[in-house]
């Protein structure tokens, strides 16, 4: 056991609900306090680092652990909690090989869990994606049949309209940036590189119906950082900002238009959509990130930039100065005017983490927040929509929420359009959830059917 003075002297990212959990556990037939709503039949899985052995050298580095619930009728059905075995894990491969050059075949998978063409893949963004079953077993690494010779972001966006996955790649060797469009089906059929000055950190990126945006925002690669096998990103304002704007169905980008914008860093948009000829993103903006290390995090607050191709002009928003991050919409709206938002307030890890889940109304410019209460902290907040419903927020937030109290976690269910009442279902569960990154909903999947045969709560190690 570790003493208080040993334990302050852990990074943040090992201490507290940032501490990984040692046991792989499956829990069935769970009891439900409350009620689940019928009309949610499948899995919401969530992603997040839990490094195995030891410290890795930054949060972003440890090895990833997915933590699924199954519902169906009215039921919690499993529980499971699975480590990613990506070969980080299980064979100790790095990221980098003594040549400099990225294995794409390691990272530690932690960051995001997306289906796509009937595959569930494990993302992070430094690698290839980890395909896991239903039960959260790992496959294996995919490559889209050999097709992708990149790594791939943890941020891919479905088009609602055409099923496409789109998604990019990012690197210190040039091509810094490519992107890459998969089909509905799942095969790999455009990619293309994008000029850009320099390798950034390029977390996340957004789609409309038409166009494609990249963000070129100053946290740059360092080399040295690199050798040191430390986080190799930092601030760097002399880098400039911009975002580009490419046609979707464009082969080359030459003619990517560019746009100039404040120095920032955007982890993550809430959507992109156009309007009256402009295109219009929100995203959680911060100030500045990663000047004085990267264990830093400041805090970020919702913006709205809006981008207009004739006049080559940008007009920057802030929309509320609230400390947020995590925006999430109903993703059948990714990349099209929506008018909702979801996001977690003031997570961070330099300060308390709130308790609350901030609802926007954007066409209003109203919020409302749920407020789980003293010490008890929601992640990233996913909308799962009612089949039945037809207003954009007929549906449910659902997230883990970890009760500091008995230092164990709960799996809640939201009603969208009242997200201050109270839970609609609450789902106890074994043991905590560490704080972690995204998750998704993925109606269907991790059905009745695929419940271990006993029942009760068992562990894997
Ligand atoms: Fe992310």
């Amino acid at each position: 056991m570790s003493t208080a003075a040993t334990t302050e002297k852990l990074p943040f990212f090992l201490r507290g609900n940032y501490a990984p959990v040692g046991e792989e556990r499956t829990a069935t037939n769970l009891r439900v306090e409350g009620s689940i709503p019928r009309a949610l039949s499948g899995c919401y899985l969530r992603n997040g680092p839990n490094p195995k052995d030891g410290a890795p050298p930054h949060w972003f580095f440890g090895d990833g652990m997915l933590h699924g619930i199954a519902i169906e009728d009215g039921r919690a059905h499993w529980y499971r909690n699975r480590w990613i075995r990506t070969r980080q894990l299980t064979e100790g491969l790095r990221m980098v090989g003594p040549d400099g050059q990225r294995n794409l075949s390691a990272g530690p998978g932690n960051t995001n869990i997306v289906r796509h063409a009937g595959r569930i893949l494990a993302l992070a963004e430094t690698s290839l994606p980890w395909e896991v079953t239903g039960e959260l077993e790992t496959a294996g690494h995919y490559d889209f049949g050999g097709r992708l010779t990149t790594g791939m972001t943890a941020h891919p966006k479905i088009c609602p309209a055409t099923g496409e996955l789109h998604f990019f790649d990012y690197n210190w060797f040039p091509p810094y940036v490519t992107y890459h469009c998969a089909n509905a089906a799942g095969e790999l059929v455009r990619s293309i590189p994008i000029d850009v000055p320099g390798p950034t950190m390029m977390h996340d990126f957004a789609i409309t119906d038409r166009h494609v945006l990249f963000m070129d925002l100053p946290v740059v690669f360092d080399f040295e950082r690199a050798v040191r096998g430390v986080m190799p990103y930092r601030w760097d304002e002399s880098h400039g900002a911009r975002v580009g704007v490419m046609k979707r169905n464009a082969t080359s980008d030459t003619a990517m238009q560019w746009f100039d914008v404040e120095p920032c860093y955007v982890f993550h948009p809430m959507n992109a959509y156009e309007k009256d000829g402009r295109i219009v993103m929100e995203i959680a903006r911060y100030p500045e990130l990663w000047r004085e290390g990267s264990d830093r995090f400041d805090l970020a607050s919702l913006h709205r930039w809006e981008f207009d191709p004739v006049a080559r002009s940008v007009t920057e928003t802030a929309l509320d100065d609230r400390p947020i991050e995590f925006p999430r919409i109903d993703d059948r709206l990714c990349g099209l005017p929506h008018r909702f938002g979801y996001a977690v307030r003031n997570l961070s890890s330099t300060t308390d983490e709130a308790t609350s889940l901030v609802k926007y109304d954007l066409s209003t410019g109203t919020s409302v927040e749920h407020d789980f209460g003293p010490g008890r902290y929601p992640g990233e907040a996913v909308f799962a929509p009612d089949p039945d419903a037809n207003d954009e927020d007929g549906g449910w937030l659902m997230t883990y929420v970890y009760d500091a109290g008995c230092d164990r976690s709960d799996f809640v269910i939201l009603d969208a359009q009242s997200i201050a009442a109270p839970p609609v279902a609450v789902v106890p569960l074994p043991g905590r959830i560490p704080f972690g990154f995204h998750g998704n909903w993925m109606a269907g999947a991790g059905s009745r059917s695929r419940e271990p045969a006993s029942g009760g709560t068992s562990s894997n190690q």
